[in-house]
């Protein structure tokens, strides 16, 4: 069975929570510090999340489970946040979310989206048709300057 893609709400918030940590502490661990990663995780609670029933922000759930989220920032025309559980991955999950994002940007009118990739998911994000303009830093805390890749895919009707 698919997972379905559904607009994120309040009480989802300490599963969304539970899923950023860990992608970060074991996904994204690959290709960061651990004192970074540490530090990035370290932010998250169930209050980061407050209004994501106001944003784009989606989840895909199975059988009652949520195994990842997006959110598309529609003012920049950028995606915010795209992260799958690590028990998750290679499902097809973050495909569908990053396909159902740029579904909403293309009715949205946005003829290009751009994404920060973290490191390690630049590979998915290339596979996916985005390509790579710059490496670019971004200080998410003054404790944490973390290397992303800045990534743009026109949209196609
Ligand atoms: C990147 C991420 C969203 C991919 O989610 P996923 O559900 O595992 O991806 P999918 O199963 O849809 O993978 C689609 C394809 O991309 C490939 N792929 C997945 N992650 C990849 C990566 N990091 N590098 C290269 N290829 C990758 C898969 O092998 C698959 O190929 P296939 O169709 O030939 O089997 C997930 O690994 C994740 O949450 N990472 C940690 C958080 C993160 O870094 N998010 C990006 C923030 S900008």
């Amino acid at each position: 069975m698919n997972s379905v893609i559904r607009r994120a709400t309040v009480e989802d918030r300490h599963a969304i929570c539970d899923i950023q940590r860990s992608a970060i502490l074991e996904t994204c661990h690959r290709s960061y510090p651990q004192e970074d990663v540490t530090v990035w995780a370290g932010l998250l609670s169930p209050e980061t999340y407050y209004g994501i029933e106001n944003r784009y922000f989606v989840v895909a759930e199975r059988e009652g489970t949520l195994e990842g989220f997006g959110q598309l920032n529609e003012a920049e025309g950028e995606v915010d946040a795209l992260y799958v559980s690590p028990k998750c991955e290679s499902r097809g999950t973050g495909t569908a979310l990053l396909a159902h994002l740029e579904e909403r940007a293309h009715e949205c009118g946005l003829k290009e989206l751009k994404v920060r990739s973290t490191l390690n998911a630049e590979g998915f994000y290339a596979r996916a048709g985005y390509q790579r303009l710059a490496l670019v830093r971004y200080r998410l805390v003054p404790a944490l300057m973390l290397v992303c890749v800045e990534m743009r895919k026109r949209l196609t009707p």
